[in-house]
Order: C-alpha cells, then sequence, then structure tokens
C-alpha cells in the first residue's frame, strides 16, 4: 500500500515526544524532531513512495547500520506502511545552509576551511570503521559550534555492516548531483553499484563544491533525466572548481575521474589539516 504522508508518529514507537517538529515528507520518507523526557530525538518513517519500494525499508536499514556502529540509543521496526527509526539528535546546521553566507556563484569562493574539515573527519571516521556511506551530500552534514565539529547523517545506504535480508535493498546510486563517474557507469549498465570509499571522497568533493559555489560538479541541464544526467557525469570532466586556496585544490583531487586518482579522506584531512 502507498500513501504520500506526511504520517504521524505511530503509538507503538517506543518514545513519548513531549513536542514534536515535522521536519519533511517527501519521497517516501517523513521526518520528526521530536523532544522527549530521554532528550531529543529524529523519528524517521518509510512508506513505498510512488516510483519506490525501498525507502519502506530504508528507516530499519539506517537503524541496523546505526548499531552496528555502536549508536545504543538507536531504535527501529516495523509500522503499518513500512519501517522507523529513531536515533539522537544531532544539533546544528546542514552544510549548505552553513555556508550560504559565502555562496558565491561569479567570483572564486572561500568558505570556512574548517567546516570543511569537520565534514571531512566525519566521512574519515565511518571510512576507519570499514563502512561506506554512498549518500555523501551537503543537507547530511550537520555542523555545530565555532571551532567547527561535524555529524555525518543518513546512514540507510551504507555498506560495510551486516544488514538482514527482510531490511535490505540493492544501491542503485545516490543523489546524482554528487554521484562519481564509476558509480554512474555502474548504475546505467547494470542498474546497481557499490559504494565505496573513493566514490565517498568523489561525493565530498561535488560536496563541498555545491556548498561553496551553488554548481553542480557536472553541467546538465536541470529538466535532464536521471539517464542523461548519469551519461554527463560518465561522458564529462567536472566544472572548473571555483573556489580559492586549498581547498579549491582539494575539491580538483577529490573529483579526479579515475577512483585511484583520488586521496582518501585520511589524506583530505591531514591536508586541510595542514592549510588551516
Ligand atoms: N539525527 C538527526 N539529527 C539532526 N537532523 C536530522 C537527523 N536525522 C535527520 N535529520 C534532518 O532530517 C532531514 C532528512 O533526514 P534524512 O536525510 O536522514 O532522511 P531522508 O529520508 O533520507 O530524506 P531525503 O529524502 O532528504 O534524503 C535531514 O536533512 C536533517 O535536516
Ligand atoms: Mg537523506
Amino acid at each position: 500500500m502507498t500513501g504520500v504522508g506526511p504520517f504521524a508518529i505511530p503509538d507503538h514507537l517506543p518514545v513519548a515526544p513531549t513536542s514534536q517538529r515535522l521536519v519533511l515528507n517527501r519521497r517516501g520518507s517523513t521526518v520528526w524532531d521530536a523532544e522527549t523526557p530521554a532528550g531529543r530525538f529524529a523519528i524517521k518513517l518509510g512508506y513505498a513512495s510512488e516510483t519506490h519500494a525501498w525507502t519502506a525499508l530504508a528507516p530499519a536499514r539506517e537503524g541496523v547500520v546505526l548499531q552496528a556502529l555502536g549508536s545504543d540509543a538507536v531504535r527501529y521496526g516495523q509500522w503499518e506502511q513500512g519501517t522507523w527509526n529513531l536515533q539522537p539528535w544531532h544539533v546544528g546546521t546542514d552544510l549548505q545552509r552553513r555556508w550560504e553566507p559565502y555562496r558565491t556563484r561569479e567570483k572564486a569562493s572561500r568558505p570556512p576551511l574548517p567546516d570543511a574539515l569537520a565534514c571531512a573527519r566525519a566521512l574519515a571516521e565511518l571510512h576507519d570503521r570499514g563502512v561506506n556511506h554512498g549518500d555523501v551530500q551537503p543537507a547530511h552534514f550537520i555542523l555545530s559550534g565555532e571551532l567547527t565539529s561535524g555529524s555525518l547523517i543518513d546512514l540507510a545506504l551504507a555498506r560495510g555492516t551486516e544488514v538482514p535480508p527482510w531490511c535490505d535493498f540493492a544501491y542503485r546510486g545516490c543523489l546524482v548531483h554528487y554521484e562519481s563517474p564509476e558509480i554512474s557507469r555502474r548504475v546505467l549498465e547494470d542498474g546497481e553499484a557499490a559504494p565505496t570509499p573513493q566514490a565517498d571522497v568523489y561525493a565530498l568533493g561535488a560536496t563541498l563544491l555545491m556548498a561553496a559555489t551553488g554548481w553542480r560538479h557536472v553541467e546538465y541541464p536541470d529538466d535532464a533525466s536521471r539517464p542523461q544526467q548519469r551519461r554527463a557525469i560518465v561522458n564529462g570532466t567536472h566544472r572548473h572548481v571555483n573556489v580559492a586556496g586549498a581547498l579549491g585544490a582539494l575539491i580538483n583531487e577529490m573529483l579526479r575521474y579515475d577512483a585511484d586518482d583520488r586521496p582518501t579522506v585520511r589524506e583530505v584531512c591531514d591536508a586541510m589539516e595542514h592549510a588551516v
């Protein structure tokens, strides 16, 4: 059964919100920000969307990954329309919003390097634990504080932990604006792919470029279909990176076409630490 949401938090979830705010409802996902006596939580309700069935399974899959990574407060399960999870809320601002004041499309952008380092460190922590994110994008980095610390959210597509078959599903690429050429090629040829550390690094480069300048890594028309977007990524080269200094140079390295030519995210962290 499909619905359009937004859906209310089901009564049987092990949570007692004292107040709640709808964060979003789109593409098979309703997300709530809930205050509870046990703390502040994100509550995600997945359901089958008009175009995708896997969105119903995504919250449980993410719950499995988060628990495997040691988040004891995470819970997940099933509800009428699909699966749900609840996870601690990360206070902060996502990278796209945080860099709004610095974003320049025409002249060289100069966003704060400590923010970029916080994003790279969050991804490096995951890679150090043998997990590839698979859906790196500006909205998934939550940053806080003046001495920036960062969290990387939305692990529904991550690979590297055991996932039981009942809530597992194939990886069919991510938001194309952050997809590496090799992932786009696999999705075009086989319909599915596998997240890798190198593809995550490419996506981090595309993420930093987007947040700093508002430009996608590769040029294609706004109304291009998904396959057209992917063909542009496979056949093209990335856009000129108009970001100043060390950050601009590093984004260029992360966006190298061949996966083996890219730095590891640890190398990115080291280079940023030297530059700040
Ligand atoms: N643990 C969290 N802490 C803070 N904010 C969160 C958390 N989880 C989700 N959010 C907020 O909810 C938004 C959607 O969450 P998420 O990306 O995990 O869900 P989604 O179903 O994949 O949504 P989308 O369709 O945007 O990809 C995030 O961009 C963020 O603003
Ligand atoms: Mg998301």
